[in-house]
């Protein structure tokens, strides 16, 4: 079938900031939510005993957020103990069921809007524009991979009789998922891991990054609020050594992660080295994302969606621009008017809406940055540097390299590094971004058809942007994911990605 005809419209609605009335009453709901919170270890539905720890705002870091009882090693053996048995009656619930399931958790989350967007400004530090979209994808994502689910899970599919048989192809939940998710998309990213790994029959154990243990426990309450049976999700907070044991663990059946490549590597190897059935690894990790913006570029289109792609939600997402080639002929002027956007960009608290960029997520993170930005400081021309409102933040900073490779791992923060080429230089430039080994997003600002067709077809990125920002990827329409040293695949939000967490089986009947 044509997709048109079995997928609705799906997508959420988007938040009109124009509208003064509408955003001080969202505003207002926000502000009413004050209720500190607890993240327990939650096995068949109970929350456990764990090690007490305070999550700390990134907006102030001496402003508790909550509490998160971080589960022990005893506790990840038991919750997958417990997911086994959910996997049982989970896998053999219908496909329409689950997917109903999904469907009224992604209503939930609406209904639950201001709540969920008063804990990610104050557990992950996020503005309120990235908030709403960051509920937005986790819906999307919710009802996405509802409606994926029943055209893949409902019904065999009848495969050509040449045998004269019976022939039909079937995908079923392949048991235990361990998912295993980053802080910087810490409701959309858990949420499709865990919505996915559902939809496809399996029961999970989900692990979040220990800064946002709340926003998980939040929507895994939604989750079995919606009719997840409380034994096919099981909630483990807890830090990397927790995901490492439940990585390991020899009855888990598969797992999907998200973060770095250091960490994707570390499970890729656990994995390997157990004995058994070979686990499979959905690993979803970062990248040295450049843009190519050569003369015919349209320059004020060129100065928005650099300042977008490389320092809105702080430079924190994977798909970030951190490497911008442009051409000498138009370098200066587009420094200069990327300079100038910098500077218009507000840093602060990201309650207030007229916050471009809040917090980094925490103190670690801003050190590791400020040590860069040191580092930068010497080793490359400076064309703009923010000054941060406080500690914890990172305001834009914009260098110019000599050449590319002085660039040689991730920088998750609002910095651009800016490199020019001439106007025969451009195999020079693809080979540059292909030698990095990262295949995550590329943007492309060109007029001339054979430049795009050109770099597209050199280089196998996962998600290429031309003439715009390369951020956002939306939920059933940009299917997002890199290849090489940035991913697994499949692509999340996209076609392929469900039947990645099940098993396939052909039925052959002599009719
Ligand atoms: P991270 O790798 O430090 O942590 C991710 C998760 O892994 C956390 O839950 C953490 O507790 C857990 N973990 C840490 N060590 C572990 C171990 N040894 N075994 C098992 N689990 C372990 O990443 P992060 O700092 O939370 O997130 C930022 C990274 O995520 C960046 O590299 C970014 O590019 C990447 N990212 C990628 C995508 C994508 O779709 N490609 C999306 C978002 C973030
Ligand atoms: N899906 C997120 C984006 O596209 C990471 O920016």
């Amino acid at each position: 079938l044509p997709r048109d005809l079995y997928l609705p419209r799906l997508n959420s609605q988007g938040f009109e900031f124009g509208d003064r009335v509408a955003l001080d009453a969202l505003l207002s709901e926000i502000a009413a939510q004050t209720a500190p919170l607890t993240a327990a270890p939650l096995i068949d539905g109970v929350a456990r005993r764990g090690t007490a720890r305070p999550v700390l705002s990134p907006i102030d870091s001496t402003s508790v957020v909550g509490e998160v009882l971080e589960a022990t090693p005893e506790q990840v053996n038991q919750a997958v103990v417990a997911a086994r048995r959910g996997f049982v009656t989970w896998s053999r619930t219908p496909a329409d069921a689950r997917a109903a399931a999904l469907e009224r958790a992604a209503t939930l989350l609406e209904q639950h809007r201001a709540t969920i967007i008063a804990l990610l400004q104050r557990e992950a530090g996020k503005t309120l524009d990235d908030c709403l979209s960051e509920v937005r994808e986790a819906v999307d994502f919710c009802r996405y991979y509802a409606a994926e689910g029943r055209r893949l899970f409902s019904h065999g599919e009848t495969m050509p009789g040449p045998t004269g048989e019976s022939n039909v192809l079937s995908l079923r939940g392949r048991g235990v998922f361990a998912a295993i998710s980053p802080w910087n998309f810490p409701l959309a990213i858990f949420l499709g891991q865990v919505s996915a790994a559902l939809m496809a029959g399996n029961a999970v154990v989900a692990k979040p990054a220990e800064q946002t243990p709340l926003i998980a426990a939040l929507a895994v309450k939604l989750l079995h609020q919606a009719g997840v049976p409380k034994t096919a999700l099981q909630l483990l907070p807890g830090d990397g050594a927790i995901g490492a044991a439940l990585a390991a663990h020899a009855d888990i059946d598969g797992v999907v992660f998200t973060g770095s490549l250091e960490v994707a590597r570390s499970i890729n190897r656990a994995l390997a080295a157990k004995d058994g059935a070979i686990v499979p690894l959905i690993a979803e990790t970062g990248g040295i994302n450049a843009m190519i913006v050569d003369a015919t570029a349209l320059p004020e289109q060129v100065a928005d969606d650099v300042a977008a792609s490389a320092f809105r939600s702080a430079g924190q997402r994977c798909s970030a621009l951190r490497l911008l080639f442009v051409q000498n002929d138009v370098a200066d002027r587009m420094i200069k008017i990327v300079a100038g956007a910098a500077r218009e960009l507000k840093v602060g608290d990201p309650r207030d809406p007229a916050t471009h960029i809040g917090p980094v997520i925490d103190r670690e993170a801003a050190a590791r940055l400020d040590a860069h930005i040191v580092r930068m400081t010497l080793d490359a021309r400076v064309h703009f540097a923010g000054r941060a409102p406080g500690p914890g933040y990172v305001a834009p900073q914009l260098f110019e390299l000599a050449r590319a490779d002085q660039l040689t791992e991730e920088v998750f923060g609002p910095i651009l590094h800016v490199v020019r080429y001439a106007a025969d230089q451009l195999d020079a430039v693809l080979e540059a971004i292909a030698h990095s080994g990262f295949g995550l997003t590329l943007g492309i600002h060109s007029r001339v058809d054979a430049t795009i067709d050109h770099a597209i077809k050199r280089l196998a990125i996962g998600n290429v942007y031309v003439n715009r920002n390369m951020i956002g990827a939306v939920v059933g329409v940009q299917p997002f994911g890199g290849s090489g040293l940035s991913g697994t695949g499949p692509k999340a939000g996209g076609p392929h990605y469900l039947p990645r967490f099940a098993l396939e089986q052909t039925v052959s009947i002599n009719t």
